[in-house]
């Protein structure tokens, strides 16, 4: 019975100690997530949208994202679309998007080959201009373009 009543006490302490180092690190992650987001990233849900500052052209910055083992910025909702277009803004520069229609022209698609779910179009986007605008760049007030792919855009990453 004593032995029991110890053990169970053993626990006790163990199981106080556990919660107040999970709060003191729920603590410190959450301090740790403001100041590396700042001022290049946003979270939104379980994504993380980030920029390096640096820019390039399609090929280029879809090649960095996934170096470093993320996506090319695909916003599928509204709250989404803000957090990249927060990040276009803070730089004031445009941002390619994960998303083309080098496949077929006028179907937009993810990295993936889905069809977009979402998008915000400028007024009389997409057109195409030159019958050569198979990519998608986000203006800093959030709007979307369809765009060439070989312009030089801000780097924008999803994990
Ligand atoms: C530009 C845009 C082009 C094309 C053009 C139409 O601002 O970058 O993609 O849409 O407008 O006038
Ligand atoms: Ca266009």
């Amino acid at each position: 019975m004593i032995i029991i009543h110890l053990f169970h006490k053993h626990l006790e302490r163990q199981v106080l100690y556990l919660e107040r180092q999970l709060r003191a690190l729920e603590r410190s992650f959450s301090k740790y997530k403001k100041v590396t987001l700042f001022p290049n990233g946003r979270i939104v849900g379980e994504k993380v949208f980030v920029t390096s500052g640096y820019q390039g052209d399609f090929i280029s910055v879809k090649q960095m994202c996934s170096q470093a083992c993320g996506k090319l910025a695909s916003p599928q909702d509204s709250a989404e679309n803000s957090a990249v277009q927060q990040i276009a803004a803070v730089y004031t520069k445009k941002v390619f998007l994960g998303i083309n229609d080098i496949q077929m022209e006028g179907r937009f698609r993810y990295w993936n080959v889905q069809v977009i779910i979402y998008s915000n179009w400028a007024p009389r986007e997409p057109n195409n201009d030159r019958g050569n605008e198979d990519c998608v760049e986000i203006y800093p007030n959030g709007f979307w373009n369809d765009q060439n792919c070989r312009e030089k855009r801000l780097i924008v990453c999803e994990f």
